[in-house]
C-alpha cells in the first residue's frame, strides 16, 4: 500500500483540477469508490492461534468501546474507518518484536488494508515503536500490558497514512522522544508537524550513528527529492540481534488470506460487483447476485482489495483470482511505488538497496503492510528490486556478484508485473508526467 495513500497525494491534483477530462482507461480511477460508510461492530476475538504466533485482542471488555476513534483522518484524504478500528497484537520474535495492526481503508471505499506498527524491545527495557497507530483504548492497553515504557516513537516515512497517528499516539506517552523521517512535508499545504501534533521531533539522519538507539538498531535513509510534488522519504532499520529489517513501503509480501484486522464487512462489501467491478470487468457480463457471507466470497473481496490497491485500475476485477495469485506469496514492490517513485531514480534506489543488501544480514522483513514478518534475506530484496537493472545504463552496474546473478534470475519473477494489469498505472503516469506532477521515468538501455 504505499500506496494508497502515495497514490492519494499523486492523485489529488487530478481530483481538483475539474477541467480535466480523462480518457476511458483513467477514468477507472473513481471505481473504487462507493459511497457508503460501515458503522457495524466488529466482532471480538480474545485470543487466537494464528499460525504460530500468539494473538491477542484487547480484554474483551472493552470491546467495540475500546475501538472508537471518532476522528474524520486526514482530511483532505480521509482515512477510514471512521469510527472502529480493531488492533490485534501478535508476538513475532518471543519478548523481542511485537506487530500491532489495525484496518486501514482509503476514504469511503470499499478498499482497506492492513496498517502495522511494530514495536521492538531495547535492552534497557523500554520500547522502540516504529510507525504508531490510531491510539485507540484497545491499543493503549495492548502496549501498556507489555509492561515496560515507551522511551521512542519513530515515524519513517513522510506519508500521511503513518504520519497522522503520531501526535495522538505520542500524547498517550509524553515521556517518549519521538523521532522522525527527515524532510517531512504535507500536501495540498505543506504544514509543519506542529499542525499533526508533532512536537519536539527529532530528525532521522543517514547511518546515524549517534542515536540512543545505534549499538542495537541502525538506520538507512533513502530521500528521492525530485520524483514528484514532494520528496518521497522512507527509512529503513536492522535491529542487530533478531537480524530483522524493518520498511514502510519499499517492498510487501501480499498473503493468500485477508489479514485478521480486515472485517467481514469489508470483505463481502468488495466481493459485491459494484461500479468498479463493471467498469473493470473485461467487457464480460456482470452478474448482480447477493453476497452471501461464505469463505470464498470473503476471499474473493481480499482479492479484489489487493488488485485496487496494487493496481488502481486492475485489468479484471471480476475474476480477481490469476492475476492476484501472480502477485501474491512473494516479496515484491507494489506497482505503485515501484512506476510512481522508484522507477523515476533508479539509481538512488539502487544505492540504498546495494546498502542494505551488503551491510546488514537480515532474515526477515517486517513492512508497514500485508504480510509480516517475512522470511527473507538480501537476495529476496535484490530480486524484488531487478526492475532498477533495466532502467540504469550498462555502464552504471558494476560487476554482479554471483547473489545478484541469482537474484535477476529469480527477480524475473519478482518484478514481473502483468501487462494488462498495469495499464491504468502506466496512463496515469503519462498523464502526471504530462501535467509535471511527476518526473519522467529514467530510460535506460531498455528504452
Ligand atoms: C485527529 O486527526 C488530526 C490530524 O488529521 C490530528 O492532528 C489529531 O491529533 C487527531 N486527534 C486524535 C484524538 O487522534
Ligand atoms: C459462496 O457463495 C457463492 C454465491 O455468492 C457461491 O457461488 C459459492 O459456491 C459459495 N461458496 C462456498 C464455499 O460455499
Amino acid at each position: 500500500m504505499a500506496t494508497v495513500v502515495a497514490a492519494a497525494i499523486l492523485l489529488s491534483p487530478i481530483f481538483c483540477q475539474k477541467s480535466i477530462h480523462f480518457s476511458s482507461s483513467n477514468s477507472q480511477f473513481f471505481g473504487g469508490v462507493s459511497k457508503k460508510i460501515n458503522f457495524d461492530e466488529k466482532s471480538v476475538s480474545k485470543r487466537r492461534d494464528l499460525g504460530g504466533f500468539v494473538v491477542a485482542s484487547a480484554n474483551a471488555g472493552t470491546g467495540g468501546a475500546g475501538r472508537f476513534y471518532i476522528n474524520f483522518t486526514g482530511f483532505p484524504f480521509p482515512l477510514g474507518p471512521f469510527l472502529n478500528r480493531r488492533t490485534i497484537r501478535t508476538e513475532a520474535l518471543k519478548d523481542s518484536i511485537w506487530l500491532f495492526e489495525q484496518e486501514q481503508a482509503l476514504g469511503f471505499s470499499s478498499v482497506s488494508t492492513n496498517i502495522r506498527m511494530t514495536v521492538i524491545r531495547l535492552k534497557s527495557g523500554g520500547l522502540w515503536i516504529h510507525a504508531p497507530i490510531a491510539p485507540t483504548k484497545e491499543c493503549i492497553q495492548l502496549v501498556e500490558e507489555l509492561n515496560a515504557p515507551v522511551e521512542y516513537i519513530v515515524l519513517p516515512t513522510f506519508a500521511y497514512e503513518h504520519k497522522i497517528f503520531v501526535g495522538p499516539f505520542s500524547r498517550k506517552f509524553p515521556k517518549a522522544q519521538v523521532w522522525v523521517a527527515p524532510r517531512q512535508w504535507s500536501w495540498p499545504l505543506n504544514l509543519p508537524l506542529e499542525f499533526f501534533g508533532i512536537f519536539r521531533a527529532k530528525a532521522l539522519r543517514d547511518e546515524d550513528d549517534s542515536t540512543p538507539w545505534a549499538n542495537e538498531i541502525e538506520q538507512k535513509v533513502l530521500s528521492l527529492a525530485e520524483v514528484g510534488i514532494g520528496p518521497y522519504v522512507e527509512v529503513a532499520f536492522f535491529h542487530r540481534r533478531s537480524r530483522t529489517l524493518l520498511v514502510t513501503d519499499a517492498v510487501i509480501f501480499v498473503p493468500r488470506r485477508p489479514p485478521d484486522c480486515i472485517s467481514k464487512e469489508s470483505l463481502l462489501k468488495s466481493a459485491k460487483n459494484g461500479l468498479a467491478v463493471k467498469i473493470l470487468s473485461k467487457g464480460k457480463e456482470v452478474p448482480d447476485e447477493p453476497v452471501v457471507d461464505n469463505s470464498s466470497n470473503r476471499q474473493k473481496g481480499w482479492e479484489r482489495m489487493v488488485l485496487q490497491i496494487l493496481f488502481l485500475g486492475p485489468s479484471n476485477l471480476l475474476e480477481p483470482s490469476a492475476t492476484f495469485s501472480q502477485m501474491s506469496r512473494k516479496l515484491i514492490v507494489s506497482p505503485i511505488v515501484k512506476t510512481l517513485v522508484f522507477s523515476k531514480v533508479p539509481d538512488k534506489v539502487r544505492n540504498w538497496i546495494d546498502k542494505i543488501a551488503a551491510d546488514w544480514p537480515f532474515r526477515r522483513i517486517i513492512p508497514a503492510h500485508f504480510a509480516a514478518p517475512v522470511n527473507a534475506g538480501s537476495s529476496d530484496l535484490l530480486a524484488a528490486f531487478a526492475f532498477l537493472n533495466e532502467l540504469l545504463d550498462d555502464r552504471s552496474i558494476a560487476k554482479p556478484s554471483i547473489s545478484l546473478v541469482f537474484a535477476s534470475i529469480f527477480g524475473k519473477a519478482a518484478s514481473y508485473f502483468p501487462p494488462d494489469d498495469m495499464k491504468t498505472l502506466s496512463s496515469l503516469d503519462n498523464f502526471l508526467v504530462s501535467v509535471g506532477a511527476v518526473k519522467k521515468t529514467a530510460s535506460g538501455r531498455r528504452s
